[in-house]
């Protein structure tokens, strides 16, 4: 038997981050216990019809595989090989990601995403999951957390030899590290809130398939994500002024004729007033810690660790290469706690910091740039480049998505490749 076992390891968050870690965890043979605030995600039975989406990319995919799920996950998702424009003008562009190679990034469901890791999760013994708990209290010190059981409203502690956060960018573990002396820490706003609408399977077979749908209006931009059911996923992306400017059926259609106008039909007018009068747009934040650890035994990976805004579709892609690294330097340091976490906020910070402000810089991009020339000549010419040296003239987009450099080098290469 390994001697790893002893090891008692605290997950706090059962989302995408949190139950793919507790699995890495699982696997390095540490008892793991798994706390959620939510109930389990397979006991609930969730109104049918919406199914929010999300892009797999290459760093989720290794971390997957890594796992032995890949497979099972990408066979459920739907590759788009690029993306497709669709201007005012009524004209469509289809601009694929990796003319090269043909790579593509895969759309995936959350819910079918997170179900499947918990499943995987639980078929390891040493794991035990507990749903409907909240952490409400960290001590730093000590290495307790005191977690109130939703269901009867009684609270436990509990210590353990790690504690992992991978509670979300609101993250309860996060606010004890804010605590701590010396630590850095920077929290962003974006003006713009987004609110997610539904093209249903009917409709959205006129889509054109396997691209991820962009509409962008310099401003405010909408993006498609495809469903296995023929569905789309669609979220709008505007700034919250604007939001509260369309508060009436008619300014809702007519904001969506004059600048979406062939996604009218598609939506649904019916839909689209009640979407905008049912939903609040939710808030985009970017976070950026100076470390990640304190002490001897307490971490925040994910989006606990580095919420980014979601405009390079890399948010659960970073979280998942976080489990991946973790458990690489567990295993060079042989479990060595302390030296573990040191290891990691080395190693991590700067490339976290590096893909939240690539986001950033995204969210212009999509939004506008695609639209110019200027752009579009680039991307060509990088392209042309990328086949003409694929080993040294890769464009910044497919560091990023399909390669495993680290996030700052992606950066200093675009950067030596603006010199050229
Ligand atoms: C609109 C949008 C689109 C996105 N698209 C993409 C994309 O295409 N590709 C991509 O890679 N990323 C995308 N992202 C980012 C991605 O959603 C996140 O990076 C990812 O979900 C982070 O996972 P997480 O597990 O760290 O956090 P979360 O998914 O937020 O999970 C945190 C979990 O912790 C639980 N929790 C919170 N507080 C407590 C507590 N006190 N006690 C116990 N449990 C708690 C929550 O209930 C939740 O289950 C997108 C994000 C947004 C907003
Ligand atoms: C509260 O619920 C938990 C399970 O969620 C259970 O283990 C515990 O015994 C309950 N406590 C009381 C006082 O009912
Ligand atoms: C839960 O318990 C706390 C303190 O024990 C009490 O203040 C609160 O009102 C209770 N809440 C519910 C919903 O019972
Ligand atoms: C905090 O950030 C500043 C600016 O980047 C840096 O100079 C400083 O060393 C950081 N402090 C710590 C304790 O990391
Ligand atoms: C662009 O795409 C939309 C939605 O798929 C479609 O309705 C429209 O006819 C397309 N326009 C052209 C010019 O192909």
């Amino acid at each position: 038997m390994s001697t790893t076992t002893q090891y008692n390891v605290i997950v706090v968050g059962g989302g995408l981050v949190g139950s793919l870690c507790a699995l890495f965890m699982a696997k390095r043979g540490y008892q793991v216990s798994l706390y959620e605030y939510r109930e389990d995600p397979r006991a609930t039975e969730f109104a049918r019809g919406r199914s929010i989406n999300l892009a797999l990319s290459n760093r989720a995919r290794r971390a997957l595989q890594e796992v032995g799920i890949e497979e099972r996950i990408l066979k459920c998702g739907i590759a788009m090989k690029g993306r497709y424009i669709h201007n005012i003008n009524g004209k469509n562009k289809s601009i694929l990601y990796d003319p090269r190679t043909r790579q593509c990034i895969y759309s995936v469901s959350r819910n079918y995403l997170n179900q499947e890791l918990l499943q995987e999760v639980e078929r390891h013994l040493n794991v035990r999951t507990y749903f409907n708990h909240k952490l409400i209290n960290v001590d730093v010190d000590q290495g307790r957390l005191v977690f109130l059981q939703t269901k009867n409203n009684t609270t436990i502690e509990t210590y353990g030899d790690l504690l992992i956060g991978a509670d979300g960018a609101f993250s309860t573990v996060r606010r004890a590290l804010q605590q701590t002396p010396l630590f850095n820490f920077s929290q962003t706003y974006i003006d713009h809130g987004y609110i997610e609408m539904n093209i249903n399977s009917q409709s959205g077979r006129a889509m054109v398939p396997n691209h991820l749908h962009i509409w962008p209006r310099g401003e405010f931009m909408m993006i498609a994500l495809p469903n296995l059911d023929y569905s789309w996923t669609v979220t709008l992306f505007m700034p919250f002024e604007r939001f509260k400017e369309l508060n009436s059926p008619d300014k809702v259609l007519d904001f969506f004729k004059k600048f979406f106008p062939d996604s009218v039909e598609l939506l649904g007018k019916r839909q689209l007033v009640e979407d905008f009068a049912n939903t609040k747009p939710s808030p985009l934040v970017s976070i950026k810690c100076g470390s990640y650890h304190v002490g001897e035994n307490i971490l925040i990976i994910g989006d606990a660790a580095h919420a980014m805004v979601p405009f390079y579709g890399q948010g659960m892609n970073a979280g998942f290469e976080d489990c991946l690294l973790l458990d690489s330097i567990l295993e060079d340091c042989n479990d060595n706690f302390p030296v573990a976490l040191k290891l990691f906020t080395e190693s991590r910070r700067e490339d976290a910091h590096a893909i939240c402000d690539l986001a950033m810089y995204n969210y212009m991009e999509m939004r506008d740039l695609v639209t110019r020339p200027s752009y579009l000549i680039r991307k060509k010419f990088d392209d042309f480049l990328f086949w003409l040296l694929p080993t040294t003239w890769i464009p910044l987009y497919n560091s990023v998505t399909f390669s495993e450099m680290n996030y700052q080098r992606c950066i200093s290469n675009r950067k030596w490749q603006d010199k050229v």
